[in-house]
This record gives structure tokens, C-alpha cells and sequence, in this order.
């Protein structure tokens, strides 16, 4: 029997089986939903040997159609798995006449059975259904890309379709990875007795760092709000008003170059505690991470998180953000290089190298490939000097007419280089330097597979510079944002411009195998010292209190000693899937121009809008 019918349900169905729904430990292999359900009777994930000769109705999406003869089998998904069908000759016969598609919703009624040919990998693989009624519920076009894991959309195409994206098994799972991070991190926080507060979307214009997404008045018309980049301020006054444990999974808007791990809309687990030292921070997050990492892949660590200081991280790994998957640490080699006549390196501010392990074997068509890249404009460096340290322990290098064997071994004991190791030098200015050779680094870990998505490796970076100086605005400005303390220590030196360079904060980085996934502070809780802050930033004591009075109003008032941290939660996400695009992660993200694909937003508004608010 066969009814197309284009919408409407059919209250027709108990539901035959009542359990728990455990979505939480396994979302493929629960039952449905414990409520009567009018569609389906089972879901496509769940239905085994053990439920042979059980009459059921399932309903879902056309995922692949495959006929043999005068029969037909059809691969049907939902949300948690997929049911292979069975269509008998006269049933095949219905299915002609009805007409079937890929990604067309069906409802079939029918008997689990047995498969004659079972799919060990699916957790269905035993059974197929055999189809007695099918029913149309809706119709679908061809579908502009394959719907698998490996399809053959391109990342524009894939986004502009995001809905039929998502129905793909790989982005899919990321969906369901990011809601088990959120509810783990919700529990942990619950558990502690953190509250979550909702703060507002429309606020003031404060740049913390990069610049604002504002939106237009039309009450107050030529004024703007701005969307916030965090919700810093708000949730320091949290602390002012004494709810002394906050939270929220929060949306933050930033207008700055996207990258993989940027969106200009991404989400934050927002934190702030009163009566804290950095200490307590560090503890409460890193048993946040533990617990989230523990509940969603079940791996456990041992140890307590590593902890390095910022400058350790810089001079060790040449950024903030280590990748401690793998050593091949950064070795300063001015003082056993230089007076060889070799100008490049006598003239170069900073020579640094690293061993790349079991590399000495390389061909001249990998070391120039490996120059060539060193040369592109992202890197901007001007060569690459090699060393390789052979299986005998002898020596071939690119600057073998400046350095003989003795030297070429000081070079090699510096760089903690053993027999089949490659040698990678770079020279030139300090900054792009150290920044290039970094990039090499990582790139070097990931051409030896030593970036293995499977292993966690956090740690903690401390101490980071109060402030930063900005070359191209010639001021300094604050490295994590202005209301972060200096350390007590330095306090002082907050007075003398001289010492700006040196002044340490309490400020702290949560990483996990080299993306940085959390920022955070111990807070200036005193009037003075967060005006001697904004006059360091180059702030009139007018401009602070047309852009911060509130602030230091509220500080007036009883402020408690407090701290906090904001985790990325999309990149936390992408970390433990794996990933380093967050956009996999996000339901409907934004391509590396900023745009909605699917909305196409931006967009123009019209006339009249225009008008209304004084645009
Ligand atoms: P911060 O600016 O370091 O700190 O941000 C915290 C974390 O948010 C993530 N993040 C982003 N993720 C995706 N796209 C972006 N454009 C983006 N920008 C930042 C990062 C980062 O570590 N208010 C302070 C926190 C505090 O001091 O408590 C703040 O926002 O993972």
C-alpha cells in the first residue's frame, strides 16, 4: 500500500517501546523519546536482532537507493543512524509508482528481520526492515553535494546549503560533541555553585582589542550600540553586586581577521569568582577542563597541568601558545655561530635553530622545498640554513664553507642534535625571526605526524606581560585588556614608563596543543590603580570617565578582590574533535569573509530603514 501525503501527521502509532533515553552516553543507540510518538515507533539507530518479528514504523531521510532486479534496498537516517529497508517485489512495485528520491522524508511500516547479509559496522547492520506501507511525507530535490564524510561540496557550496551540511554523520557528531562541552561545563559550574547571568547584547562602545560590530539607533538616531566582544565589564560588576561564582555561555562579536580558529560571532564559557587568587583560578578551570575532557572523551589525566611561564614559552617555542605534543625546542645560537665570516649570521640580530629528529636524510628537493617555504610572504624569510648530522655522526651543511667539523658540533650540542637529525637555522631580526621559526616548528611536528589529534596536551601559561608595545599607534597597549592587575611586585613601576616593558601581570592562558583556548585575569579591584591603568594606556582622566565612569563608580562601592577566565568554546570544541576550523563546530558560522553564505548577510536594509535610523 502507498500514500503520498505532503504533510499532516498520522496520530496513529503507540509507541511500542518504552525506555531510558540515554542520549548523553550513547545518542546513536537510545531509544526514542519515553513520550507517545505519532511518526515513528523506533528510531533508525536502534533496532537489533533482538527486535526480530517487532512490527515498527520508522521515519526519516533517503539516504542511498540501491535496486537489485525486482527488489530494493534503501538506506533510510535520522538523527541517530541509519535502517536498511527491504522492498519486496510488490512493495518495489509501490515504491516505482510512488516515486522515491534521495533525501526524500519516508514513514514505512514493516517487520524487522533478519539481514542475509549482516554490516558488522553499522549498529544496525543485523537487521533490515520489511516493508509492508510506505508513505511520501515530503519530497526532496537532489541534494547539490553528497550528503557522507567525504563529499564532494566545496566549503562555499557546503555552507550556502548548511541545513542539508548538517545532516552529514561528520559535521553532525561535532554538533552533538558541542552540546555534550556545554552540558559538562554547565554541570561542573552547577555543581560548584556558579550561577549563570545573562548580560546584555547592546552596550556601549568599549573596544577591548579589536573592533566593534555596532548597530544603529533609531530612538536616539546618529547613536550607535555596540555588540560586545565580552562580557568583561558586566561581569565584574557581577562581583560588585556579590554574586560571587558567575557564568554564561555567552556569545561574543568581534570584528577582526577571521582564521580558522576566528569567527566574528563565537561563544565564550564566561567565568568570574570573588575572593580569589590566581591560584584559585587555575584550579577551578583546570578541573572545569579535566571534567569536560573526562565527559566527552573519557580520557582521564593523571598529572596536573603543566605550567610555563610566558617568556619560558617565547624563548622555548618562539609564540605563547605552545604545542607541547612534541619538544624540538628553539636553541639561540648568536654567541656559537658568529665571527666565521658568515654575514648572514653575524649580522643577524637573532640566529635560532631547531633539530628536526630523523630528518638528515632529507633530499635537496625537500630542504629547497622546505626554503621555498620559509620564503612565502606569510613566513618572510630571506633563506634557511641546513645541518644534517649523519647516521656516523659526521656533518653536511649549507654553510660548510664557513664551518668546520668542531664548529659545526658546538652548533649541534646547542641545538641537542643526535646522529640522523636535521639542523634548521633561520637568521634575520629578532621578532619575525623567532615568529618564522615557530611557524617552521610546528610545521616541521606536523610534516613528522608529532601533531596527533588523538593526544590532549594542556597546559597553563603564567606571568604574561602587563602591556604590549604597539609599534604602528606608538603606544603601549594592555596585553589581555585594561582591568587586568599588574603583580603586586610591579605595582610600582606602573608609575615610570621606563619599566612599562617589565611589569608582569596576573594574567594566565589555558592551551591545549597549541591553540590558545582561554584568557583570563586577576582584576584591579581599586580606583586608583585602574585609573594609573588607563592614564599608562594614553587615557585622559576625561576619556576614562566618559568610557569607564560606571566602572569606577561601581569600584567606589565595596568591590570584593576578584578574577576570572573566558574559555573559547567553539575552539575547545574543535580541539577535542580533532579540528582546527572551529566553523565545523558552529551550527551556522560565517565564511573567512565574514559572510552568512545561507542568509547572504551582510545585506543591504532598505530606504525607509535607512531613514528611520538616521543613517
Ligand atoms: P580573550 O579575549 O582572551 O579574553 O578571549 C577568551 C577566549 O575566547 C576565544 N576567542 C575566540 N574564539 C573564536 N573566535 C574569536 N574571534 C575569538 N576571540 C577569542 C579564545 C580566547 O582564549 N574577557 C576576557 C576573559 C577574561 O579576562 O576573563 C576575554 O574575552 O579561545
Amino acid at each position: 500500500m502507498v500514500l503520498i501525503i505532503p504533510s499532516i501527521a498520522l496520530p496513529r502509532f503507540q509507541i511500542l517501546k518504552f525506555s531510558n533515553y540515554s542520549f548523553g552516553i550513547n545518542p546513536y543507540f537510545c531509544a526514542l523519546t519515553n513520550y507517545t510518538n505519532m511518526y515513528r515507533t523506533h528510531h533508525c539507530g536502534e533496532l537489533t536482532i533482538s527486535n526480530t518479528k517487532t512490527p515498527v514504523t520508522l521515519a526519516g531521510w533517503v539516504k542511498t537507493i540501491r535496486k537489485f532486479g525486482s527488489i530494493t534496498f534503501v538506506d533510510l537516517r535520522d538523527r541517530y543512524g541509519i535502517t536498511q529497508l527491504f522492498f519486496n517485489e510488490s512493495m518495489t512495485q509501490v515504491l516505482e509508482t510512488a516515486g522515491i528520491g534521495r533525501e526524500y522524508v519516508v514513514q514505512v511500516e514493516g517487520n524487522v528481520q533478519e539481514r542475509s547479509n549482516k554490516n558488522p559496522n553499522m549498529a544496525t547492520g543485523d537487521i533490515e526492515i520489511a516493508v509492508e506501507k510506505y508513505t511520501i511525507l515530503n519530497a526532496s530535490l537532489t541534494p547539490p553535494f553528497t550528503l557522507e564524510d567525504e563529499t564532494d561540496g566545496g566549503d562555499e557550496l557546503r555552507m550556502k546549503y548548511r541545513f542539508l551540511d548538517l545532516r552529514r554523520d561528520a559535521i553532525k557528531k561535532n554538533m552533538e560533541l558541542r552540546y555534550k562541552v556545554s552540558r559538562a561545563a554547565r554541570n561542573f559550574l552547577d555543581a560548584q555553585h556558579f550561577m549563570e547571568v545573562e548580560t546584555p547584547m547592546l552596550i556601549k562602545s568599549t573596544p577591548e582589542g579589536a573592533r566593534d560590530f555596532v548597530v544603529p539607533s533609531r530612538m536616539h538616531a546618529g547613536q550607535f550600540y555596540a555588540l560586545p566582544q565580552s562580557p568583561q565589564l558586566f561581569k565584574q560588576l557581577l562581583m560588585v553586586a556579590g554574586y560571587d561564582k558567575y557564568y554564561q555561555i555567552v556569545k561574543c562579536f568581534r570584528d577582526e581577521d577571521l582564521r580558522a580558529d576566528r569567527q566574528p560571532e563565537f561563544t565564550q564559557i564566561d567565568c568570574e569568582m570573588s575572593f580569589v587568587e590566581q591560584e584559585d583560578i587555575l584550579k577551578t578551570f583546570e578541573g572545569m577542563t579535566r571534567q569536560i575532557i573526562k565527559d566527552v572523551s573519557g580520557h582521564e589525566f593523571t598529572d596536573d597541568f603543566p605550567r610555563m611561564t610566558y617568556d619560558v614559552a617565547m624563548e622555548e617555542y618562539g609564540n605563547d601558545k605552545p604545542d607541547i605534543r612534541f619538544e624540538m625546542k628553539l636553541k639561540t645560537l648568536n654567541e656559537v655561530v658568529k665571527g666565521n665570516g658568515f654575514s648572514v649570521f653575524d649580522d643577524a640580530e637573532l640566529v635560532i635553530g631547531i633539530a628536526a629528529n630523523g630528518c638528515s636524510e632529507y633530499t635537496r628537493k625537500q630542504t629547497d622545498e622546505l626554503t621555498e617555504w620559509v620564503k612565502r610572504p606569510q613566513i618572510g624569510m630571506k633563506g634557511l640554513v641546513f645541518i644534517k648530522v649523519n647516521a656516523d655522526g659526521s656533518f653536511k651543511s649549507s654553510v660548510d664553507k664557513f664551518y668546520n667539523e668542531a664548529h659545526l658540533k658546538t652548533i649541534a650540542t646547542t641545538c641537542g642534535a643526535q646522529a640522523g637529525d636535521l639542523i634548521l637555522i633561520l637568521a634575520g631580526e629578532k621578532n619575525l625571526t623567532r615568529k618564522a621559526i615557530s611557524e617552521l616548528r610546528l610545521e616541521m611536528g606536523k610534516r613528522l605526524g608529532l601533531r596527533n589529534a588523538a593526544i590532549m596536551k594542556p597546559l597553563w601559561v603564567t606571568d604574561f606581560p602587563l602591556f604590549e608595545y604597539d609599534a604602528e599607534g606608538e603606544r603601549f597597549i594592555a596585553c589581555h585588556h585594561p582591568f587586568t592587575s599588574p603583580k603586586p611586585e610591579h605595582l610600582e613601576w606602573m608609575r615610570d614608563k621606563s619599566k612599562y616593558a617589565d611589569i608582569k601581570a596576573n594574567a594566565y592562558d589555558l592551551v591545549i596543543n597549541g591553540t590558545e583556548i582561554g584568557g583570563g585575569s586577576i582584576r584591579i579591584f581599586n580606583k586608583d590603580i585602574q585609573e594609573l591603568m588607563f592614564e599608562a594606556l594614553g587615557m585622559t582622566k576625561e576619556e576614562a570617565t566618559e568610557k569607564f565612569g560606571f566602572l569606577l563608580s561601581a569600584f567606589e562601592y565595596g568591590t570584593p578582590p576578584h578574577g576570572g577566565i573566558a574559555l573559547g568554546f567553539d575552539r575547545l570544541c574543535a580541539v577535542l574533535g580533532g579540528s582546527d576550523s572551529i566553523r565545523d563546530f558552529i551550527a551556522f558560522p560565517k565564511n573567512n569573509a565574514g559572510r552568512d553564505m545561507m542568509l547572504d548577510a551582510p545585506g543591504n536594509i532598505d530606504a525607509k530603514q535607512r531613514k528611520e535610523l538616521g543613517l
